[in-house]
């Protein structure tokens, strides 16, 4: 496979690129995958993100990342980074397809992109925030060293939520 940033164990990642519109409708074009994260976007809307996403990873050197399993070449989901919020280097985001959940696979995905973040990005600080009622969610940082620091109150979302931080001064 071709422009593979990094891998894990059972996993590669590449930046997103303006092919993977029809993937990307199965996650982000996905109700019941984005309930908790402000709903399901249209085919339009994601074009557009794709095309944003592509500007960021150019102009940056980081964004979100198509997901694959190294058994299949399938993409799976997307996990990686949003740009910076307050002091954090970036908003760490992952999203799988529904049939992909409960493999372990969002956990491996975001101890992956963390150590590429520290290792290659040399990022010092990430933030990530849940639904309270996303558990799912939260126990994926918890599980990844991500530190529990409290309710936050987003403006985008109308909403507090649990919210977490990684420090570059933990290990991974
Ligand atoms: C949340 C999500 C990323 C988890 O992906 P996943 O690949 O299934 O996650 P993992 O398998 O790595 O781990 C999930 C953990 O949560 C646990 N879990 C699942 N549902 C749970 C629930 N309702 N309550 C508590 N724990 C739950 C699992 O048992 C597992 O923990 P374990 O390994 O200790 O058993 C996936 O469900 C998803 O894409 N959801 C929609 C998008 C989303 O909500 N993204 C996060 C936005 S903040």
């Amino acid at each position: 496979m071709d422009g593979i940033l990094f891998e894990t164990e059972r996993l590669y990642f590449r930046a997103l690129q303006k092919e993977d519109l029809d993937e990307i409708m199965e996650i982000w074009g996905d109700e019941e995958v984005m309930a908790w994260s402000g709903g399901a976007g249209t085919r339009e809307q994601e074009e557009r993100s794709l095309s944003f996403y592509q500007t960021m990873q150019k102009e940056r050197g980081f964004s979100p990342y198509l997901v694959f399993l190294k058994d299949t070449d399938e993409a799976v989901g997307v996990c990686g980074f949003n740009p910076p919020v307050e002091s954090f280097d970036a908003e760490l985001l992952y999203h799988f397809k529904k049939r992909h959940w409960g493999k372990g696979y969002a956990t491996e995905s975001v101890l992956g992109v963390t150590q590429y973040a520290k290792d290659v990005l040399h990022f010092r600080s990430i933030i990530s925030s849940a639904d309270p009622k996303n558990k799912a969610s939260q126990k994926v940082l918890e599980k990844a060293g991500y530190r529990y620091i409290g309710m936050k109150w987003y403006e985008d979302l109308s909403k507090e939520e649990p919210t977490y931080v990684w420090e570059s001064d933990k290990t991974v």
